[in-house]
């Protein structure tokens, strides 16, 4: 299988921690040089740092996806540092959710919209003109199982999930014919700071519906970023990976960890 990425840059964003870290550490060890993008300085640092010390190529640039005017200064910091994007991972991501019944108001709907959407169209939007004129790019969106068929209790992240994988399919038709690829990994609950705060309750809810009886690890969701950025998987478009370990969905989240 040819996972191999020299030659190529990517950017990943929100890869100081959790599931970005572990993507853009797995791509820079398949070989590609990555823009590592997040909200926060110190943490972008910190994963570009991990990267150079195990001898790849990084560049920390830090920017809030949901802004327009500051992803178009991180591509073009990114492509002048490391050259034009092949490969782009929309992972940077926000958990905030909570019962629709019990909202005090609608803030969390537009935040979940602004990351996940709006996040991934204006990166898409920095970098697709430079993957048309190559004739060759790799974009995944990183949605959730909450995809699968909703999560209860939770319909801002799902709306802003869903959101994302309609925009997977959509391009994945127009761009496919440009050799662009677009599609999506949904990580199953994994074990980072997006899941820490969850009650004991909700931890047990969610590793007994799972039929691997465990949480995933980010190097596992890195996996199926890699396979969906490489050379390996050039004749997949619009789909939707999932690495949940068969995660039923939960239609009733003890979600009292918000
Ligand atoms: N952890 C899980 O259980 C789980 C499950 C399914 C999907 N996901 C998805 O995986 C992705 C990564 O999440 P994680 O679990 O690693 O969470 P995390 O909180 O550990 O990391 C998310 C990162 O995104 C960054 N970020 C947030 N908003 C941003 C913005 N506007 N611009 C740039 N960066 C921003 C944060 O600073 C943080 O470093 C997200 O898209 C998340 O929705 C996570």
């Amino acid at each position: 299988m040819d996972t191999d990425l020299s030659g190529r840059t990517a950017l990943v964003t929100g890869a100081g921690r959790g599931n970005g870290r572990a993507i853009a550490r797995d791509l820079a060890a398949h070989g590609a040089s990555v823009v590592v993008n997040d909200l926060e300085a110190g943490p972008a640092e910190d994963t570009a740092e991990t990267i150079t010390d195990a001898g790849g190529e990084a560049v920390a640039v830090t920017a809030d996806v949901s802004e327009a005017d500051e992803v178009d200064a991180m591509v073009a910091e990114g492509v002048g540092e490391l050259g034009t994007i092949d490969i782009l991972v929309n992972n940077a991501g926000v958990g905030d959710a909570g019962p629709f019944l019990e909202k005090d108001d609608d803030s969390r709907f537009q935040l979940n919209l602004d990351v996940h959407l709006w996040g991934s169209i204006n990166c898409i939007n920095a970098v697709v003109d430079d993957m048309v004129e190559a004739g060759y790019g790799k974009i995944t969106n990183v949605t959730s199982i909450h995809t699968k068929n909703g999560v209860g209790m939770s319909p801002e992240y799902d709306v802003g999930k869903f959101s994302a994988l309609g925009l997977t399919k959509s391009l994945a038709l127009e761009l496919g014919r440009e050799g662009v690829r677009v599609n999506a990994v949904a990580p199953g609950w994994a074990n980072t700071r997006m899941v820490e705060d969850f009650s004991e309750e909700t931890h047990e809810q969610i590793t007994e519906l799972n039929p691997l009886g465990r949480y995933a690890e980010s190097e596992e969701v890195a996996d199926a970023v890699t396979f969906l950025s490489s050379p390996a998987s050039d004749y997949v478009n619009g789909h939707e990976l999932r690495v949940d370990g068969g995660q039923v969905p939960i239609d009733n989240w003890k979600y009292d960890n918000r």
